[in-house]
């Protein structure tokens, strides 16, 4: 495969190194910040040049980009985080050129088992009021958002299995915890690259269920296998990570 590299920051790097590692080529590394990729920005002649562009960069201006590739029918994989407020719209520009994006806050594999696994832990505990459920999430101090969209997607699936749990808090709690609350709480410190934690607690035991990033390698090879399936199904449309990962592993006879 044939692939644009748009954002060579640390997230553009390891994206490489899995491209190399899988056997596929590079055509060109974009990035805005000058002296950093080959270019600066995207050129039409890029877009023609590829089989798929994977976008690691940040969300200031990410709907020129969305639009380049949706306009040349190249299937994009985006990993920036921080832009929902402009989901819909590009959606629009997406399914307008009936083009295909995957976009998603996690690209790893091992992060979807996580969420499958905290979805059936939290559908178990329906009738068993003695657990509480909450959600904690450590991430270096240079992450500029909170809580992590990880977080938030481990939330919702909770929310979804245990009808006891409708609302999210994220906010620090100078009150106790509501029985329908959910808190998620975030800290920020060092280099962690994440981790998210689901405890279920009772009087008797406290269950917990752990992913821990050791390094960023995992959401890279997420990744360059979701540009992998876009370009070998040739899907189209605006797809969450989440169907990505639902169809690989259902290919693997697992349900998730
Ligand atoms: N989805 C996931 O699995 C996942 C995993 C890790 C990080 N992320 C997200 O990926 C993004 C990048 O993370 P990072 O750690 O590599 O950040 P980084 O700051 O190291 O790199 C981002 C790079 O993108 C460049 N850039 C910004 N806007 C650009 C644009 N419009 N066109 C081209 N280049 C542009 C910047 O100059 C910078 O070099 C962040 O939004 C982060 O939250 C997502």
């Amino acid at each position: 495969m044939k692939v644009l590299i748009v954002g060579y920051g640390r997230m553009g790097h390891e994206v490489e190194a899995a491209l190399v590692a899988r056997g596929h080529k590079i055509t060109a590394r974009v990035d805005r910040s000058p002296g950093l990729g080959d270019a600066t920005e995207i050129s039409s002649q890029m877009l023609q040049s590829c089989e798929a562009a994977i976008e690691f960069s940040l969300p200031e201006g990410i709907l020129g980009n969305l639009s380049s590739y949706a306009a040349a029918g190249l299937p994009a994989v985006v990993g920036t985080t921080g832009w929902d407020a402009q989901r819909d719209e590009a959606r629009k520009l997406v399914e307008g050129q009936n083009s295909s994006l995957v976009y998603g806050s996690n690209f790893s594999l091992g992060a979807h088992l996580f969420f499958h696994l905290v979805g059936e832990a939290a559908g178990l505990l329906k009738d068993l009021p003695e657990y509480d459920v909450f959600v904690t999430e450590w991430h270096h101090k240079l992450k500029k958002d909170s809580p992590s969209g990880t977080a938030l997607t481990t939330a919702q699936r909770i929310l979804a299995a245990l009808p006891r749990k409708t609302t999210v808090v994220t906010e620090r709690l100078d009150r106790p915890v509501e029985p329908h609350e959910l808190h998620v709480a975030s800290v920020r410190g060092g280099t962690i690259p994440g981790i998210h934690q689901v405890l279920l607690d009772s009087d008797a035991d406290t269950i917990e269920i752990t992913h821990t990033a050791r390094n960023r390698s995992g959401f890279a090879l997420g990744s360059v296998l979701a540009a992998e399936w876009l370009v070998r199904t040739k899907r189209k449309g605006f797809l969450s990570v989440d169907e990505f990962a639902r169809e690989f592993f259902s290919a693997a006879g697992r349900k998730v």
